[in-house]
């Protein structure tokens, strides 16, 4: 069986999950399902970042261990997720042993290369992103100066003896690699972005930390712990057994896609691969980088204090309603504007007026006409082709992780369904065969919509494979053959049921 694997970010514990981390998430569960959907074995990783000041900060502040702290977090996310659909396979915790003892097997491996050295460290670092900025990076704003551009904090002046991974090795190493696989990041300017910032020249990076003691310590020398990005990358490969299980590793890397956001791009598509490189591991085969969820133009983040929490929006719109505004809304890749009104309209126009309705209307003539049992599609009818265009710029789009596309082009067989249906307007004909044949071929529409939406409204796309009368999983089904046009039986049962999206008042 083919296989395809996939991971998000691991997520900060200091804040409970928000919009922005659904986001990603989403994506990449909606990714998840459709390769699953295409016969693959996939593994879908996701989990929680746990080490670091910034853990240990908010511990502090809070009055607890940073253990206690993680333990009472960590498991909002894994509800959250559940809560969303999401089918992650695997939940890595950065506090797991089977996590420690990868991240030591990469670290012993990078310095086994001689590419980790001890050295002493002065520099600009911002708690919140877990970094180190140059002078030049600092930005000026309200009247303050030497802030960090992402946070607009202050950053603290460090200094202290650290090992150094030495970055400054693989310039040529990493520019070869980008220009031998020049499709590996997408949008393609993100990677344009990458081999600019690689041409500039690397600077070493610290990997340990003396002061802090909450992470992994180093295993050649147990009186630093890891940097939290060198701990928090590897979870990608600890995860799928490096350390712990060789052949399921080997199984599974290199992953085919990292999901990350546009701000953590330095650290996936130079550092880690680096990483990767001197401990003789293959760098990954694709990035996909995503862009922000804006509220108001501000990134929403616990530091921003803007945040939007997602399962207050799955109460008002479904689970599915609001999985589907954050797939169609944003092409990924790009920013997005996250408002209520955007939110209301979206949902209103494509899931209440289009596909709500579509199905609505197409239960009650069956019910009216067809005794409400449902006829077989015609093989020349001219939504066969719809279908067809319909499959193929979907499964185009979803391979290239572009969830938006793929909805806009299933979207189109659900207007032009809708077409099909006002120009014949079968309501107003006696039964017979000609109404029969409309609704035979809508009938067959909807049921290829079900298979096409299953990977970003999984609930609804089954709910409409019921009422159709088609029996079984909508997830057993196998894309792309399951799609072509003429699979709809016939002579089965077709239900009206509940609105499925009833409308919403802006
Ligand atoms: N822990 C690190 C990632 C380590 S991965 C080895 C981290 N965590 S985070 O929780 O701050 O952010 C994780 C991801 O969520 C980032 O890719 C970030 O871009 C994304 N998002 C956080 N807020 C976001 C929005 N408002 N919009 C979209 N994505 C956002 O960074």
């Amino acid at each position: 069986m083919p296989r395809f694997s996939l991971t998000t970010p691991i997520y900060y514990v200091n804040a409970k999950p928000h919009l922005g981390h659904a986001y990603t998430t989403i994506v990449a569960d909606a990714v998840a399902r459709w390769h699953r959907m295409l016969g693959e074995d996939v593994h879908f990783l996701t989990g929680t970042d746990e080490h670091g000041l910034k853990i240990q900060q908010a511990a502090d502040a809070a009055g607890v261990s940073p253990q206690q702290f993680a333990d009472d977090i960590a498991p909002l996310f894994q509800q959250a997720w559940e809560r969303l659909g999401i089918t992650n396979d695997d939940f890595i915790r950065t506090t797991e042993n089977r996590h420690k003892v990868g991240v030591q097997k990469l670290l012993q491996a990078c310095h086994d290369a001689g590419d980790i050295e001890l050295d002493v460290y002065r520099g600009l670092y911002c708690v919140p992103c877990e970094a180190y900025y140059t002078e030049e990076e600092l930005v000026a704003e309200s009247g303050a100066s030497n802030l960090c551009p992402i946070h607009k904090k202050p950053v603290d002046a460090v200094e202290e003896e650290n090992y150094f991974f030495r970055l400054s090795r693989f310039e040529d190493r990493l520019l070869k690699w980008y220009a031998d696989h020049p499709t590996a990041i997408t949008p393609q300017h993100r990677m344009n972005e990458v081999v600019g910032f690689i041409k500039q020249g690397l600077n070493d990076f610290s990997v340990s930390r003396k002061t802090l003691k909450w992470g992994v310590p180093l295993p050649f020398d147990e009186s630093h712990v890891a940097y939290v990005w060198f701990d928090a990358l590897s979870n990608y490969l600890t995860a799928i057994g490096y350390g712990t299980d060789d052949a399921k590793f080997k199984s599974w890397w290199p992953v085919d896609f990292h999901l990350i956001g546009k701000d953590i791009i330095r650290f996936h598509c130079v550092y880690w691969p680096a990483m990767l490189m001197s401990a003789g591991i293959e760098p990954p085969k694709g990035w996909a980088v995503g862009g922000w969820l804006l509220v108001g133009g501000e990134k929403m983040s616990k530091t921003s204090g803007n945040v939007v929490n997602p399962l207050d929006l799955i109460d008002d719109f479904g689970v599915d309603g609001f999985r589907y505004y954050v797939l169609a809304e944003t092409p990924y890749g790009n920013d997005g504007d996250f408002t209520y009104e955007g939110l209301v309209a979206r949902y209103n126009s494509d899931l209440a007026n289009n596909l709500g309705n579509l199905l609505a209307r197409v239960a009650t003539v069956v019910g009216k006409k067809c005794d409400g049992i449902g006829p077989r599609p015609s093989e020349s009818s001219p939504l066969a082709a719809s279908a067809k265009e319909a499959v193929a710029a979907a499964q185009s789009a979803w391979s290239a992780v572009q969830p938006s596309k793929a909805l806009d082009a299933t979207w189109q067989l659900i207007r032009a369904t809708n077409s099909h249906l006002e120009n014949n307007e079968p309501w107003k004909a006696e039964p017979g065969p000609t109404v029969d044949a409309v609704m035979g071929d809508a009938l067959e529409a909807l049921r290829i919509v079900a298979l096409l939406t299953f990977a970003a409204v999984p609930t609804t796309a089954q709910a409409i494979w019921e009422r159709i009368g088609m029996s079984g999983d909508v997830s057993e089904q196998r894309l792309p053959d399951a799609a072509a046009w003429g699979g709809y039986p016939g002579g089965v049962q077709v239900t009206k049921g509940e609105s499925l999206f009833p409308r919403k008042q802006a």
